[in-house]
């Protein structure tokens, strides 16, 4: 399967890349708007991978291109960017995505006051519904990879043992996502409905953040539910 990482030179996008590309078979397309920045990352992320493996970095299967190319070539498009740049970045890739794909939303809006983070979506009530909206009616949106702190999927060497919420209203895109998610390992994927149910899935993100920072040791935290 190919896999775009849209911002994929971000964390969210280094986390997912870095494990994908070591517990997969994968081929993982690193997008940004900036192509050589793109090729840059890809790059080190498979140096990291074959750090770990042991392996030949140029035998891995990860590789920079424009946001555009990445998602035209891909069969799963992962929006791993700011969530007030979803839509731009829809927009952009959008000619390029066919009812075969499937969209991938990890965004959750926040705000930051002196008591911490709080969850602020856009106006459509979710960053999934707004990704919904941009994105063309014939392709299926899945919601995943909000509650996973992208610095823990960076660190190789961290085991994971955590869960990961999928929503989305088409089915078998669903599934997709839950397969893809769990081939990571450490990774369980609980299904959490429909889109409707994105703002109780991306408020987790600020929960998540603020425990992490008033508990000592919890940096990076993830959750199980058990
Ligand atoms: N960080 C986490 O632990 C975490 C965990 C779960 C979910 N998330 C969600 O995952 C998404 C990505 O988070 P992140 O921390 O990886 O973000 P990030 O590192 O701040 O940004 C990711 C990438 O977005 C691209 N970008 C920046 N400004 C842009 C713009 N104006 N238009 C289009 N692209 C732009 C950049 O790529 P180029 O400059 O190369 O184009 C950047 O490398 C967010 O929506 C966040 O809510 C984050």
């Amino acid at each position: 399967m190919r896999i775009a990482l849209l911002g994929g030179t971000g964390d969210v996008g280094e986390g997912l890349a870095v494990r994908w590309g070591r517990d997969t078979d994968h081929e993982l397309l690193v997008g940004s708007r900036d192509p050589e920045r793109a090729r840059e990352a890809a790059t080190a992320y498979a140096e990291t991978v074959a750090a770990d493996t042991g392996g030949d970095p140029d035998d891995l299967a990860i590789k920079g291109f424009t946001n555009e190319m990445a998602a035209d070539r891909a069969e799963i498009v992962v929006l791993a960017v700011p969530p007030y740049h979803v839509a731009d970045t829809v927009e952009t890739v959008a000619d390029g995505l066919d009812a075969d794909d499937v969209v991938v939303t990890p965004a959750a809006g926040m705000q930051r006051d002196e008591d911490g983070f709080s969850y602020h979506p856009p106006g459509t009530g979710s960053v999934a519904a707004l990704v919904r909206e941009e994105t063309p009616d014939a392709v299926p949106v899945v919601g995943a990879f909000h509650n996973l702190a992208a610095g823990r999927l960076a660190a190789l060497d961290a085991p994971l043992g955590i869960d990961t919420l999928v929503f989305g209203d088409a089915d078998d895109a669903v599934s997709r996502i839950v397969r893809l998610a769990e081939e990571i390992d450490g990774l369980r994927a609980l299904r959490a409905g429909g889109l409707g149910n994105a703002p109780e899935v991306e408020s987790l993100t600020p929960l998540l953040i603020n425990v992490a920072r008033e508990n000592d040791d919890l940096h990076d935290l993830g959750v199980r539910f058990d």
